[in-house]
């Protein structure tokens, strides 16, 4: 066939996925209306002011008992809010104060995984930012590709790798909300993150400081990508994290995230991973995890 016989294929099918790509994500009107509405529900039943926002990941929901919960609010409740589909993650809202300070708590998040979009897995924090959080501090479960980690330990992130294939900023950007190309030069707030060494160490608590790559999951990792993923720079790996934060700095939220290391990822020494084992690391750890998220949010209190 001729060149200018040649049908032109990929040009059709790229301008077609592009205009299917344009009309999925609402214009910036319709998501600032969304996050209005989800806020507006949200106002009426608390009229908190929450300074800090907190989401907590797999098997990581104790803090919540230190939370002087005023209101708890079912995500389902919450309009366009993505509802969590894992059996091990609750998904509510709670409103009250930690050490004082008054907070928004995700309990449960969504994933990638789940089938929702990077725009419908970062709804929260937009929701969160209209509400008025400064501070944005996330929580997750890994695995630890670092030989020097091990299951149980816990990670302050000092920088991400994206590898999820996906941004959630993708699309008409919202001038509003922030700028279409959001500076990534440092994600991770470093006075938070002084905050979080210095409560750790009060605590006696072990605190790595690393880079977190996240991926699209489910499916766990092959021996050949974990060693991929050491070999380009990473300590550790999970399923989420990424999105939120990518959104909560477009909106200039300070962050700060702790991964909690649930099974370790050494390409010569890889066992088959279960959710119960990861459950069951998470809870070893959660201790360390609430008395740094606590720590922190005490001195936000003091800033
Ligand atoms: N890979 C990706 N995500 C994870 C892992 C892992 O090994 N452990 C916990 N979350």
């Amino acid at each position: 066939m001729s060149a200018s016989a040649r049908p032109c294929l990929d040009r059709e099918i790229s301008s077609k996925k592009l205009n299917q790509m344009e009309t999925n994500i609402p214009d910036p009107q319709t998501q600032i209306a969304q996050v209005e509405a989800a806020v507006e529900v949200i106002r009426k039943i608390t009229q908190l002011r929450p300074r800090a926002g907190l989401i907590l990941g797999t098997g990581l929901g104790q803090l919540t008992e230190e939370i002087k919960v005023t209101h708890r609010i079912p995500y389902e409740s919450i309009p366009h809010f993505p509802v969590s589909t894992v059996k091990s993650h609750r998904g509510e809202f709670l409103f009250g104060t930690l050490k004082g300070v008054q907070v928004a708590c995700m309990k449960g998040r969504v994933h990638l995984y789940e089938g929702y979009s990077a725009r419908q897995v970062t709804f929260p924090v937009r929701v969160m930012a209209n509400l008025g959080i400064d501070s944005l501090l996330v929580s997750n479960a890994c695995g630890c590709m670092n030989p020097d980690y091990q299951r149980g330990d816990v990670m302050l992130l000092s920088d991400h790798i994206n590898l999820q294939g996906v941004n959630p900023l993708v699309g008409p950007n919202v001038d509003e909300w922030g700028p279409r190309f959001p500076d990534m030069s440092e994600p991770y707030d470093p006075n938070l993150r002084q905050y979080a060494m210095q409560v750790a160490q009060a605590h006696s608590i072990q605190l790595h400081e690393g880079v977190y790559v996240s991926v699209l999951g489910p499916s766990l990792e092959t021996r050949a990508e974990y060693k991929f993923l050491r070999t380009i720079g990473a300590d550790v790996v999970g399923m989420s994290t990424t999105p939120e934060v990518t959104v909560a700095r477009h909106m200039n939220l300070r962050v700060m995230a702790v991964s909690v290391i649930t099974d370790e990822c050494f390409p010569e020494s890889l066992q088959p991973l279960t959710l119960e084992h990861v459950i069951a690391a998470a809870g070893l750890a959660e201790p360390k995890l609430s008395a740094i998220m606590a720590g922190v949010v005490e001195k936000l209190g003091h800033e």
